[in-house]
């Protein structure tokens, strides 16, 4: 059965008092609204549409970015989340399979709960709901359920003390063949205690008209919503606990696990080494024994096996470390690719480069790739020992087995074995020192007296 997805983002998230809507705030270094599409996609749907109001644009050109194809329905006034839904019928025009309904700003619902859902439509239930029982019901929507399984859901604002009581409770998501999704919604009214269209009421919709309805349960972890900074930062906490405990349980080292900060998509191997405070931003891969030292910075970078990362390295995206790379501490790499057995162990910056295999960038080599307008690279072939202090100033190439003299200025291109000298020949001036120390320090003396 093929399947839609309709996300709800068109909500202002007021208790964020933020200029940013709300679901593109980011747990794990991804919007929120990312978050939900990437659990949705495990459901290789075929049809994406995503319900925008507040921020239109910006949760637009979003969604855009995690999926091209995706498409964005405009709800131009948060009448409820039934009239939510219902701005995602055109885009689903003759779609006939089934469509799940998921929030955006609810990161945490897992792949294998909507499958769950997926697999419960197929048992024979028309409309199936998430249910989950919350340590505080509040205001969330109650699950009334009977003999032949789940009969309505009852708002809390419109429940009866009766209804209250319920501990199941609603987490929003919902699944409905599309069709009956959109039929039973154009039959929903606003006649209730918050004047809004309740995508919920289809439930007691379809059962009047003979369907069946079910619920499937998940952990009130997963449908945490967040609607302030605080839950935010809650859900970020939450986020990282199950990370590192998850790089752990897949054999990962952590010597501090509470300082070591993941994004949502860092792919770690087994027997890595990951030290205190170090902190993965996206679109990071680390191959298996690979070491990552204390107080690192990583974002979309790969790093290959046995490499050795840090202390206090920043890699950027692009950075690409080959097995056995070493790069060490003070040294940031920007898309550039560090070669096998290649090191890079102190104060450098190399960036828009490619290091060949076992070269050598001696401490503080600059790769000088900005002119102000444009960026260029720079080429240093295997084997090649770079001095150190070098700057290269790209584009330029060093090529194999060839060298720089420490504080080289290297604007042209140095050949394969070659060793390349830019500095002024040194010369000695022998006494000058003593001369001039001798001399300053009268100066001194003379200048203390006269102030006396
Ligand atoms: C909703 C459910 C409630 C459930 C709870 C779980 C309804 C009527 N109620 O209540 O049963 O227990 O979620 O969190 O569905 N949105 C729009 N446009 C709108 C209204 C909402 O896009 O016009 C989006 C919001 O941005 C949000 C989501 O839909 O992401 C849920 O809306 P919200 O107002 O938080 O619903 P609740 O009142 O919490
Ligand atoms: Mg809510």
């Amino acid at each position: 059965m093929a399947v839609a997805l309709i996300i709800l983002a068109a909500g202002k998230g007021t208790r964020m008092e933020s200029d940013l809507p709300k679901v593109l705030h980011k747990v794990a270094g991804a919007p929120l609204l990312h978050h939900a599409l990437y659990a949705g996609q495990s459901l290789e749907p075929e049809r994406i549409v995503v319900v925008g109001g507040f921020g239109a644009d910006a949760v637009e050109a979003s969604m855009r970015s995690f999926d091209s194809e995706a498409q964005f329905a405009l709800q131009d006034k948060q009448l409820g989340t039934g009239h939510a839904v219902r701005q995602a019928e055109t885009a689903l025009d003759g779609f006939d399979g089934d469509a799940i309904v998921l929030y955006g700003d609810t990161p945490f619902i897992r792949p294998e709960t909507l499958e769950a859902m997926l697999e419960a439509r197929k048992n024979g239930a028309a409309v199936v709901v998430l249910g989950f029982c919350p340590d505080e019901p509040g205001r969330y929507g109650r699950l009334v359920t009977g003999p032949e399984g789940l009969e309505k859901i009852v708002e809390a604002k419109d429940a009866t003390d009766e209804e209250l009581a319920i501990s199941l409770c609603n987490s929003g998501v919902i699944a409905a063949p599309a069709e009956m999704l959109f039929s039973l919604l154009s039959e929903v009214s606003n006649d209730n205690a918050s004047g809004e269209y309740y995508l919920t009421d289809i439930v007691g919709l379809a059962r009047a008209a003979g369907h069946k309805a079910a619920v499937v349960t998940c952990d009130e972890a997963e449908t945490l919503g967040i609607n302030s900074r605080r839950e935010l930062a809650a859900a970020e906490m939450a986020f990282q606990s199950r990370a590192r405990a998850a790089a752990m349980d897949n054999g990962v080292t952590l010597a501090e696990p509470a300082s070591v900060y993941f994004a949502f998509d860092t792919m770690i191997g087994r027997d890595v080494e990951i030290g205190p405070n170090v902190v993965f931003g996206p679109g990071t891969t680390i191959e298996s024994g690979a070491v990552i030292h204390a107080f690192c910075h990583l974002e979309g970078c790969h790093i290959s096996r046995g490499a050795s990362v840090g202390p206090f390295a920043r890699l950027r995206p692009g950075a690409e470390l080959a097995e056995e790379a070493r790069v060490g501490n003070f040294v940031e790499i920007k898309n550039a690719e560090i070669g096998p057995g290649a090191k890079v162990n102190h104060l450098s910056y190399v960036g828009d480069a490619s290091i060949g295999a076992e070269a050598n960038i001696g401490a503080g080599t600059i790769t000088c790739n900005f002119d102000g307008v444009m960026k260029h690279r720079t080429e240093i072939g295997p084997r090649s020992f770079i001095g150190s202090n070098t700057c290269l100033v790209a584009p330029v190439q060093v090529g194999a087995d060839a060298m720089t003299g420490t504080g080289a200025v290297i604007t042209s291109d140095v050949p394969d074995e070659a060793l390349a000298l830019s500095r002024v020949k040194q010369v000695n001036l022998d006494g000058v020192a003593s001369r001039h120390m001798a001399r300053l320090k009268s100066i001194k003396a003379r200048k203390l007296k006269e102030a006396d």
